[in-house]
């Protein structure tokens, strides 16, 4: 996988297709990439390490393109174990190697691994190094993920370093759209940190950048503005995605039948996509993308134990707990002898802002009767007005 990105900018990422969860909860179908680069100058610069499990890879990468020169600086731009893994036995091959990063980085460095480094230099915001022709601008990115997360700028070549941002789920052997797994990358991991992502796209603003290198996914080098936009939005917690996301939990389907009927009546009334999720059969990390991207939302769910289902209660508190808001919303609930869906998943989500309820509530008893079908129709019309 190793190879060239530009004369002097090396990637010497890894991919893995070893595991079925990211973090223990995200669905990997395409594996994840744990990117790495090198970028050749008078003073050799690497950043970033890799998950623990390709150490033996990564090392080999940059054995196989430094040969018998050694790398002056270790750049690390996030300490989450998936890019430091590996750094204590990479300075066993490269003692002399000076490790880069903020006062928050050699905290955790210190945590994780319970070893002195000799050589590290300790960078503020705006800091530059100068590596030859190439110079490094750092720029914090506090909680764009974690507390000591930071980005770097190379001004020859335009190149954003950019840490976790712009990454996405995904080997980089596979040609698939970044934004459906950047989304489910960023809506499953940063986005209760919008606020913190808004504040360092500001920070982005005057530089020009031809490419961006993230940790995780491919390099980014053209439509960088696309790119950019999306995150701005996904800061923003505003929708990019025109439509209906349908949030479903049914036991025995008849909450399912009720959310047919109602897609088929989106689709008279003009919603455009209609996405929908079953929350008793998939990983929640695609519906929970979706249920931030679509400005207008219907939640599905039966009633349990005299409370809600606890796959959607689940679901919810995940949604709330990235500080989900600016919606419209819909309900659909089924109940067999005292109906309680609606008023659990109301009361959770009224924690959240700028949420409009949209009439009617759909309550069904066990199964769909005449008038469930001509509420639905009306939830319909009503969500898309
Ligand atoms: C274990 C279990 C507990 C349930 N608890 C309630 C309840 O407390 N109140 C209620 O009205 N219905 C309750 N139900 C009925 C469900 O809401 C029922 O599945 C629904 O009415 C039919 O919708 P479905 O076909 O989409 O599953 C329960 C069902 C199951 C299987
Ligand atoms: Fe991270
Ligand atoms: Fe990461």
């Amino acid at each position: 996988m190793a190879h060239n990105i530009t004369k002097d900018l090396i990637d010497i990422g890894v991919n893995s297709n070893d595991f079925e969860l990211f973090e223990g909860q995200f669905n990997l179908f395409h594996g994840i990439s744990y990117n790495s680069y090198i970028l050749m100058d008078e003073k050799i610069a690497i950043f970033d390490t890799v998950d623990i499990h390709y150490e033996e890879e990564w090392l080999g990468n940059i054995h196989i393109f430094l040969e018998d020169k050694k790398p002056t600086y270790l750049i690390l731009h996030h300490m989450e174990p998936d890019h430091s893994a590996c750094i204590m036995d990479f300075l066993k091959d490269y003692p002399d190697t000076i490790l880069v990063g903020n006062m928050k980085t050699f905290q955790l460095l210190e945590q994780f691994f319970h070893q002195e480094v000799k050589h590290k230099l300790v960078v503020k915001d705006q800091d530059q190094l100068v590596l030859g022709t190439h110079t490094l601008t750092f720029i914090m990115a506090p909680m764009v993920h974690w507390p000591e997360v930071m980005f770097s700028y190379e001004e020859k070549e335009k190149i954003l370093f950019s840490a976790d941002a712009f990454g996405k789920f995904g080997s980089t052997e596979i040609d698939d759209s970044w934004v459906d797994e950047a989304a489910r990358y960023y809506f499953g991991i940063v986005a209760k940190f919008g606020p913190q992502v808004a504040n360092l796209l500001k920070k982005l603003t005057p530089l020009s950048i031809n490419m961006i290198c993230p940790l995780h996914g491919r390099v980014l080098n053209k439509d960088i503005e696309q790119y950019i936009h999306y995150y701005d939005l996904w800061s923003k917690y505003e929708d990019d995605l025109d439509g209906v996301a349908i949030i479903c939990a049914s036991i025995y389907g008849h909450t399912g039948e009720a959310v047919d009927v109602c897609m088929n009546n989106l689709a008279c009334v003009g919603a455009y996509s209609v996405k929908y999720h079953d929350l008793t059969q998939e990983e929640y990390s695609y519906a929970i993308a979706d249920a931030f991207r679509y400005k207008r939302i219907i939640f599905a769910s039966v009633t349990y134990n005299n409370g809600l289902f606890p796959n959607m209660n689940d679901f919810l508190s995940r949604l709330i707990e990235k500080n989900f808001q600016n919606k419209i919303v819909g309900f659909i609930e089924n109940g067999s002898w005292a109906p309680m869906a609606y008023k659990c998943m109301k009361e959770k989500l009224s924690a959240c802002k700028n949420i409009t309820f949209v009439e009617p509530v759909v309550t069904i008893k066990s199964s769909l009767s005449e008038e469930n079908i001509k509420d639905i129709c009306d939830l319909a019309e009503n969500i898309m007005k």
